[in-house]
C-alpha cells in the first residue's frame, strides 16, 4: 500500500465483543480481544483516513489520532454506528456483538438464594444486517467467526446483510483463535468468490482488508 492513500476518506471500525448486563456487578460477553479492529483502525490512520473506532471493553490502547467511541451494549453499539454511518466511506465491522442480552437487567445484585436460576434472553440488533439496508456508496467489510461449514456460513451472511466483503475466519484452527496476534482467513466477495489467504499477522491483514476496501471503492465509482 502506498503512503497515505487512503487520505480524504473516513472510515468507521468496530472492535472488540458487547457487553450485556445481567445485573450492576455481571454481565454476558464472549472472547474477542479487539486486536483485529484496533489493528485496522491503526492501519487506516497511517494510510492517511479519518477514522471513528467504536469499541466496547478492550485491554487495548486505541491507536492516538482516532475518534474512539467507547461503548458497553450492542444497542449502543448500535446508535454509536448508525449516527456515524451517513459520512463514512468504509465501514469495517469486526466487533463481536453478542447476538443475545438478558431481557431484563436487575436493578440489584441478584442474590444467590435459589438452587438453579434461567437467565432469559432477547434477541439484539444486528448492526451489520442494518447497514446493509441502508447501504448508499460505503463500502460494507463484514467478519464472521465460524466453528464449521464457515464456507457456506460466510456466503450466506455476505448475502444477507449486502456486503461488499466478509472476512471468515475457522476459529478452531490454530494461529486463528480468538485473542491471537495471527489470523488465517478466507476473503468472500458477491458472485462466490473465495480467496484463501495464508496464515497472517493482524497487522498485515488490517492493510490487506484496507488494500481490498479501496479496490472495492475504485470499482464501484
Ligand atoms: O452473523 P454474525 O454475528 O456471525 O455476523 C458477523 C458480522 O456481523 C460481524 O461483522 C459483526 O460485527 C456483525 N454483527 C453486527 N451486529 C450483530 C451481530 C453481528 O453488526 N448483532
Amino acid at each position: 500500500a502506498s503512503d497515505q492513500d487512503l487520505s480524504g476518506m473516513s472510515v468507521l471500525v468496530t472492535a472488540g465483543p458487547t457487553v450485556e448486563p445481567i445485573d450492576p456487578v455481571r454481565y454476558l460477553t464472549n472472547r474477542s480481544s479487539g486486536k483485529m479492529g484496533y489493528a485496522v483502525a491503526g492501519a487506516a490512520l497511517r494510510r492517511g483516513a479519518r477514522v471513528i473506532l467504536v469499541s466496547g471493553p478492550t485491554a487495548l490502547k486505541p491507536p492516538h489520532g482516532v475518534e474512539f467511541i467507547g461503548v458497553e451494549t450492542a444497542r449502543e453499539m448500535f446508535d454509536a454506528v448508525l449516527a456515524h454511518y451517513p459520512h463514512v466511506d468504509v465501514v469495517v465491522k469486526s466487533a463481536a456483538v453478542a447476538d443475545y442480552r438478558p431481557k431484563e437487567a436487575a436493578q440489584h445484585k441478584i442474590k444467590k438464594n435459589q438452587d438453579q436460576m434461567t437467565i432469559e434472553l432477547e434477541k439484539n440488533p444486528d448492526i451489520l444486517a442494518e447497514l446493509g439496508r441502508r447501504k448508499t456508496r460505503q463500502i460494507l467489510v463484514g467478519f464472521a467467526a465460524e466453528t464449521k461449514e464457515l464456507e457456506k456460513n460466510a456466503l450466506r451472511k455476505l448475502e444477507m446483510k449486502n456486503l461488499d466483503l466478509l472476512v471468515a475466519n475457522d476459529v478452531t484452527r490454530p494461529g486463528a483463535e480468538f485473542g491471537a496476534d495471527t489470523n488465517i482467513v478466507k476473503l468472500v466477495y458477491p458472485g462466490q468468490i473465495i480467496v484463501q489467504l495464508p496464515k497472517m499477522d493482524k497487522k498485515t491483514l488490517a492493510d490487506r482488508i484496507l488494500d481490498e476496501a479501496l479496490n472495492l471503492r475504485a470499482s464501484s465509482q
